[in-house]
């Protein structure tokens, strides 16, 4: 009903706007005197010295969560760690054991795939750390820790606001084994929890400025297919932002690192072909540019979506979106929203049913 969307023309659209509440939700309660405490969570210095890889499991935008997450953990706690959808986990044999920890990622907690993953983990001996959004679920009940997302009820088929906050709880987890560790100082460590606390207004900043991604949309809302590259995290980015495309408007989409696109994408492009580029990490700027000077090249049309201080991005790209002026490092959390509001806005400019796309289920909780 109009009431439950609370004035908001779709569920989509009111999950978007609540992201900046349910990011504080999920951060501020566990960071205690300036410090991360993660209650729930019983993993002390020495088990995780024990710990020789990690494996992050999921389905959709939460194994999307994961691979930002692979990245983060291995660049501050230097822990490898391998990303895996669940289907392909739970009936490859993974090399497992009582070595590794196994962290399982769901907004429902029921994903049957990912059930049991777990089940197949915990059966290999490995802890299971789960994050989850539904309090009591199935996956929270089985692990052996549970990191809740306190994203609140979410409706819309499309997942956007526990996507925000399964990064979140992966930056509490990342920092707080890179301090155990001591693969960190304590200067970084206070910056980045600082960061932090800092998303939910720069989110509220992006919100302000939704119009422009609206206005984009309805100028290209046509597209047949659409194309996302980025390097580290915002490839991690790109994939989440292509699937939301694909899932509501059913605009063909592909995700792209930016420095695989010479080996086949970049046959693709052509004239007019819309070229979506998140390009929030600094030290990775010299590379995208260069990628976007190749597509624009071959004729394509480029969105970026960039920080407000990023000079280059603003000659290299068609249109920027700005982002406000957050670490590299935190950049996921705050990127991801413009792509979640160009999916929406491209999909209500189709007249498309966006809280409940064609042929999909909220949670998937069959084979
Ligand atoms: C379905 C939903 C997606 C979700 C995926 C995993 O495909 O439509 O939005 O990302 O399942 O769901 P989970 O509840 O395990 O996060």
């Amino acid at each position: 009903s109009s009431a439950e969307k609370a004035g908001y023309e779709h569920f989509m659209i009111k999950e978007i706007f609540e992201e900046p509440k349910v990011i504080k939700d999920t951060i501020n309660p566990r960071i205690k005197d300036g410090k991360i405490s993660l209650d729930s969570i019983n993993l002390t210095s020495e088990d995780l010295e024990k710990i020789e890889k990690i494996y992050i499991v999921a389905c959709g935008t939460a194994y999307h969560a994961g691979v930002a997450g692979k990245y983060l953990i291995e660049k501050l706690a230097r822990i490898p760690v391998e990303v895996d959808v669940a289907s392909e986990f739970r009936y490859r044999d993974p090399i497992i054991s009582d070595k590794n920890l196994v962290i399982i990622i769901s907004q429902s907690g029921e994903t049957l795939d990912t059930l049991f993953a777990l089940r197949e983990a915990k059966k290999k001996g490995a802890r299971v750390l789960s994050i989850v959004n539904v309090v009591g679920s199935s996956i929270a009940r089985e692990s052996n820790d549970v990191l809740y997302t306190w994203a609140g009820p979410e409706i819309a088929v499309a997942s956007t606001k526990a996507y925000n906050t399964q990064l979140s709880a992966l930056y509490l987890i990342a920092l707080d084994f890179a301090m155990k560790k001591g693969r960190i100082d304590e200067e970084f460590y206070k910056r980045i929890i600082e960061e932090l606390r800092n998303i939910p207004k720069a989110i509220e900043s992006i919100l302000e400025n939704k119009e422009i991604i609206q206005k984009f949309a309805s100028e290209h809302y046509n597209a047949k297919s659409i194309f996302f590259i980025g390097r580290g995290f915002d490839y991690a980015l790109s994939m989440e932002g292509s699937l939301k495309l694909k899932e509501i408007s059913y605009i063909h989409s592909e995700a792209y690192a930016g420095g695989e696109l010479k080996h086949g994408t970049i046959a693709l492009i052509e004239e007019g072909t819309l070229v979506i580029c998140p390009m929030t990490q600094d030290d990775l700027m010299e590379k995208m540019i260069s990628n976007i000077r190749e597509v624009k090249a071959r004729g394509a049309t480029v969105l970026a979506i960039a920080k407000e201080s990023n000079k280059q991005a603003e000659k290299a790209a068609d249109v920027v979106f700005t982002i406000p002026d957050v670490d590299s490092l935190v950049a996921p959390i705050v990127a991801v929203t413009p792509l979640q509001l160009f999916a929406y806005y491209m999909a209500v400019q189709k007249g498309c049913d966006v809280d409940k796309p064609r042929n999909l289920a909220k949670s998937v909780t069959v084979e």
